[in-house]
């Protein structure tokens, strides 16, 4: 198989992970007789820096005329703090994922057993789970219009859902869930917000198409807290953009480490795989971050393409590395490895299995 991949290594940590993944990328592509070509092009605080723009035409190019998109990570602390910059790393990231309508985010959450003892949380409550979040990713609060606060103290941000943008990933979710163990969640605050309550509407609703689907709903307060409490009930939860986006770093603590949680972003046309994490400004050029998130967006990719047992001999890599403790910091702080020798071992691994 040939593909063409946009990189987009981003900023922080990005460029580290997205070199390990292109390792284990290659590792893949010689065992099993492919060929990905990469195009590197810059976006967030790097592409400011470079270009004036988080998401430059030309990078925006790159992506449209690629298979795939492989993405780092985003943001740099120059600008957090400043809220009169005119301009934020975040918003190529937001950009590129309206404008390709990447509408669904999928994000597994799986408690890997030679590291359940790492969870902050008790073993027993985590071992077995294994469930996926759907985050709609271009609609809501994130994109509904802003009004920045110009002096009188007074700023907003509109969330606003149209039963189509509802409707596209309930569908996608219910597929999956279908294929799975056939169970999903809504996660809503459809007691407060009318939103929320469109949400439901729609989604019980396409339900009637799925009667293999059991449907039930719990609001986000409530989820945040049974994600922690009992996370093995879940199998596919549906939710809203910001809902989407806090839950899925709350249910990153089941995998032991941020560093282990991969996503994929779906569209009708195009598809992007990110770590969930952030840019660690912190360890930038250290070679300390975890790359797994990546890599395993990376595997998300090649089952995009169809690819399975190759996803699947990438998972396996992951699953030796962790039993024979070949992990950086964040899993082993004790006696960790660097970046590029994780990656080293997955395609040492990849080519000799
Ligand atoms: C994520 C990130 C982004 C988001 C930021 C960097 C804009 O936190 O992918 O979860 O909020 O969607
Ligand atoms: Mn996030």
């Amino acid at each position: 198989m040939n593909k063409k991949v946009a990189v987009l290594p981003g900023d922080g940590i990005g460029p580290e992970v997205i070199e390990e993944t292109k390792k284990v990328l290659h590792a893949i592509a010689t065992k099993y007789n492919h060929t990905f070509e990469y195009t590197e092009a810059d976006v967030g605080a790097i592409a400011i820096d470079r270009h004036g723009d988080p998401l430059p035409d030309s990078t925006l190019e790159i992506c449209k005329s690629s298979d795939a998109l492989l993405f780092g990570a985003i943001g740099d602390p120059k600008y957090d703090n400043d809220p009169n910059a005119p301009v934020r790393p975040e918003q190529g990231l937001l950009k590129l994922r309206k404008e390709l309508n990447l509408f669904a985010n999928l994000r597994p959450i799986l408690a890997f057993d030679a590291i359940l003892h790492l969870s902050p949380l008790k073993e027993d409550r985590i071992k077995g789970s294994d469930f996926i979040i759907y985050r709609e990713l271009t609609g809501g609060i994130y994109f509904g219009d802003k009004k920045e606060d110009n002096g009188e103290g007074v700023a907003s941000d509109l969330l606003i859902y149209h039963k189509e943008e509802i409707r596209r990933i309930a569908r996608l979710a219910f597929e999956a869930a279908k294929k799975r163990r056939g169970k999903m969640t809504l996660v809503d605050k459809a007691n407060v917000l009318a939103s929320s309550r469109l949400w439901r509407k729609e989604v019980q609703q396409l339900a009637n198409e799925y009667p293999e689907v059991t449907l039930d709903f719990l609001f986000v307060d409530n989820a945040a807290m049974q994600i922690i409490l009992r996370p093995s009930q879940f199998d596919v939860l549906l939710t809203s953009n910001m809902f989407g986006d806090i839950i899925s770093d709350e249910a990153s603590v089941i995998s032991g480490s941020l560093g282990l949680s991969p996503s994929a972003s779906i569209g009708d046309q195009y598809a992007m795989f990110e770590p969930i994490h952030g840019s660690y400004p912190q360890a930038k050029g250290k070679n300390i971050a975890n790359p797994m998130a990546t890599i395993l967006s990376g595997a998300m990719m090649l089952e995009h393409w169809g690819l399975m047992n190759e996803a699947e001999k990438v998972k396996e890599a992951i699953n030796r590395a962790l039993d024979e403790n070949i992990v950086t910091e964040d899993l082993n702080p004790a006696t960790p490895h660097k970046t590029s020798e994780v990656g080293s071992f997955l395609s040492e691994y990849i080519l000799n299995h």
